[in-house]
C-alpha cells in the first residue's frame, strides 16, 4: 500500500486513524527482505492434539511422546496429508467442496528499532458457492507466537490449542468450546480436557508466568483495511480490548499480501517481548472462502529468531 492510499484510508476513517496507529509497515522496504524458506499450510480436518497422541489413530504417537516434534516428520508432507483430509477421505465428516488441502505461503520477517513484522503472500482460493460461515470476512490470517514458555506449542504448534472437544471437533457433541491449552485443565482424556478447569488462582498464576500463547488475527476484505484482533489463549481464547498488533493488506490479481506488526517490547499485558537471543515458535492459519472455526488450513510449528541464529525463520533488522 502506498503512503497516499494509507492517508486516504485514514481520512475515511476519521478518528479511527489514531487507534489504527502505526504507519509502521511503511518503514520496511520489503523488496530488500529475502523470502523465507517456504511454509505450506495443510488442512487438518478433525485431527486434534489428543488424536495425535493416540497410537491407534496416529501411528507416530509414541515417537512424539519420546520427543520427536511434528515438523521433524512432516515437513514437505502438507499435500500428501492435507489433500485427503480436505476431501473427506479421513477424519473429516463434513468436507467442504473445493477446500484446498495445502496452501503455500510466501513469508518475510523483519524488524526495526521498534517493531516486529511478518509479511505473508498467498493466492486466494477464488469464489465458490459454499455457504458463508463468516458472513463478513472472506479471509482471516492468524498467527500464534510464543517464546518457548509453552513447551508443547514449541513441539506441536497449532495442535497445542486444538482439542477434541472444541466446537465442531469429533468429541464436542454440541458443546461450544474455544481453543485452550492442556495445562489449564486438571485432566486431559482422548476426548479432550472438557470443563475440568484448574482453579482461578492456578490460572492467574499461569498467566503471570507467561504460560499462554499470543494470538494475532487480521480479518481481510478486498479493498478495505484489515480488522485486527489480538489476544491470548490459556483456558480459552481472550481478546485484548486494544490490539497491540496492526495490519495492512492488499488484494491484487488474485494474490493477498498482508503485513502484521507489533512493538518488539512493551506491547502491553498478555504480550511477550520479542528480543534477539531467544527462540520463538510460530504457527500460522488461514481461513479462506468465508470459512469459520476449525475449517482452516494450519502450519506445523516453526522456530523464529531475531538477528541470526538457528531457526526456521530469522527476522533481521531493516
Ligand atoms: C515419528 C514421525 C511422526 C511424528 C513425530 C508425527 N507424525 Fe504425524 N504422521 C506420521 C505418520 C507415519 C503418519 C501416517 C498415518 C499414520 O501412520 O497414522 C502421520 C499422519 C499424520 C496426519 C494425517 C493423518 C491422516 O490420516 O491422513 C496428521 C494430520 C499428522 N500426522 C499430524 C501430526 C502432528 C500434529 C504431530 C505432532 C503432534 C505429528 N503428526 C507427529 C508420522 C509422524
Amino acid at each position: 500500500m502506498t503512503r497516499t492510499s494509507f492517508h486516504t484510508l485514514g481520512a475515511g476513517l476519521g478518528l479511527a486513524l489514531v487507534t489504527l496507529a502505526p504507519l509502521s509497515a511503511q518503514a520496511i522496504d520489503w523488496s530488500s527482505v529475502p523470502v523465507s524458506k517456504k511454509m505450506v499450510l495443510l488442512y487438518p480436518a478433525q485431527t486434534s492434539f489428543e488424536w495425535s497422541l493416540t497410537p491407534k489413530d496416529h501411528s507416530a504417537a509414541q515417537k512424539f511422546k519420546e520427543g520427536k516434534n511434528c515438523q521433524a516428520c512432516h515437513i514437505d508432507e502438507e499435500e500428501k496429508y492435507g489433500v485427503p483430509l480436505a476431501s473427506g477421505l479421513r477424519w473429516e465428516p463434513t468436507p467442504i467442496p473445493g477446500k484446498r488441502g495445502a496452501v503455500p505461503l510466501q513469508l518475510q520477517f523483519a524488524h526495526d528499532d521498534k517493531n516486529f513484522y511478518v509479511r505473508a503472500q498467498w493466492k486466494d482460493s477464488g469464489p465458490s458457492d459454499n455457504p458463508k460461515m463468516d458472513e463478513e470476512f472472506p479471509v482471516k490470517l492468524s498467527l500464534l507466537i510464543d517464546d518457548g514458555t509453552v513447551s508443547y506449542f514449541t513441539r506441536a504448534g497449532c495442535w497445542a490449542v486444538c482439542h477434541d472437544d472444541q466446537t465442531g471437533m469429533a468429541s464436542a457433541k454440541d458443546a461450544e468450546r474455544e481453543k485452550y491449552l492442556a495445562h489449564s485443565r486438571t485432566k486431559i482424556r482422548r476426548s479432550g480436557g472438557g470443563d475440568n478447569l484448574k482453579s482461578q488462582a492456578d490460572l492467574d498464576k499461569m498467566l503471570s508466568e507467561d504460560q499462554y500463547l499470543e494470538l494475532w488475527q487480521a480479518r481481510l476484505k478486498p479493498g478495505e483495511p484489515p480488522v485486527v484482533v489480538d489476544g491470548y489463549i490459556l483456558e480459552e481464547r481472550h481478546e485484548n480490548p486494544q490490539p497491540a498488533v496492526s495490519a495492512e493488506s492488499t488484494f491484487e490479481n488474485g494474490t493477498w499480501t498482508a503485513v502484521m506488526s507489533r512493538p518488539l517490547t512493551g506491547a502491553g499485558p498478555h504480550h511477550k517481548d520479542i528480543v534477539p537471543g531467544k527462540t520463538y515458535t510460530i504457527g500460522l492459519s488461514l481461513h479462506e472462502d468465508f470459512a469459520g472455526g476449525r475449517f482452516h488450513q494450519v502450519s506445523w510449528e516453526f522456530s523464529l529468531a531475531l538477528d541470526g541464529g538457528q531457526a526456521d525463520f530469522v527476522a533481521d533488522k531493516h
